[in-house]
């Protein structure tokens, strides 16, 4: 996935090839805690992400895995701690001075989070219009490459409502990629899709990685995309990481809760709590 298979002319980081051995860090959580009244959610992350790389953060639903995605872009400050983007610390900016940095970003967020009243066209051109001086014909063209990019040629004039899932999803990657972002945070792309759906979003991912260079955050718990997608996979629980390794590694972790996570099992616990209030 850090192979680069095609050069995209429109990619930012098309000219910065990446140096030989480990690329450069991109993202550095460090020490990272986040609570909400009483509620720890993030209790100490600290956590490097090299340039190009595609990183799957798995966890138990409420464990913080958006909330995570939400303090990498800025959208949350950590209560202590510090977030860098390349070398920049960008956790202590004042929203403004945020703003062009944001914007190297794309968030594809865990709703599809389309504007309902909008077309398609209109969804895809909104970052562009806020944030470009591009030509309203520079700003169809791009939306039409964008469209393109996501298998959804054509589908301009069509109002969200009258999308599947799956499509909405591409609808909203392909806005996510509007101003060409050099990483990309996914919060749950495949959720609500069916296994094909899902491996089409997949795909989509993996074609990102390699056409626009981008650095990856993909949260999942879908265990099949997340070991098609990750150069390297981030287990969260209770606010902390447990485990950390590449997907061969995860897959075959001795840590038992890892193990639970990745097979999709209860807990003896939890399957006795269960079967003792059906009686
Ligand atoms: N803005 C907020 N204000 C108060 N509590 C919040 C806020 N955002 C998140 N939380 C709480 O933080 C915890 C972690 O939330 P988060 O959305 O990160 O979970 P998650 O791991 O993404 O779960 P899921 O897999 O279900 O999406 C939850 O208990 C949630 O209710
Ligand atoms: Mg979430």
């Amino acid at each position: 996935m850090t192979a680069p298979a095609i050069q995209s002319a429109s990619s930012p980081q098309s000219a910065a090839a990446a140096p030989s051995g480990r690329c450069p860090t991109h993202i550095r959580l460090e020490n990272i805690h986040k609570r909400f009244g009483k509620l720890v959610v993030l209790d100490g992350i600290t956590l490097t992400i090299p340039e190009r790389e595609s990183v799957v953060v798995i966890g138990p639903s409420g464990t913080g895995k958006s909330v995570l995605l939400k303090h990498i872009v800025g959208l949350l400050r950590p209560d202590q701690g510090e977030v860098y983007f390349r070398d920049k610390r960008i956790d202590n900016l004042q929203e403004r001075e945020l703003q062009p940095i944001r914007r190297r970003f794309g968030f594809l967020f865990q709703q599809s989070a389309l504007f309902d009243s909008f077309t398609v066209c209109e969804n895809i051109a909104f970052p562009m219009r806020e944030h470009t001086t591009l030509t309203e014909s520079e700003i169809k063209e791009r939306v039409a490459q964008k469209l393109a990019m996501v298998g959804l040629e054509g589908t301009q004039n069509k109002m969200p409502a009258e999308l599947s899932g799956g499509m909405r999803k591409r609808v909203a990657l392909a806005r996510a990629i509007a101003l060409d972002p050099e990483v990309v945070l996914y919060d749950e792309p495949t959720t609500g899709l069916d296994p094909i759906r899902s491996d089409v979003i997949n795909e989509l991912i993996l074609k990102l990685n390699d056409e626009l260079h981008v650095t990856s955050v993909v949260v999942t718990h879908d265990m099949a995309s997340a070991f098609k997608v990750a150069d390297r996979i981030i287990m969260l629980s209770d606010g902390k990481v447990i485990a950390e390794g590449k997907p061969d590694e995860i897959r075959h972790s001795q840590n038992e809760e890892v193990q639970r996570f990745v097979q999709g099992r209860a807990t003896p616990e939890e399957l006795a709590a269960l079967h003792r209030k059906k009686k």
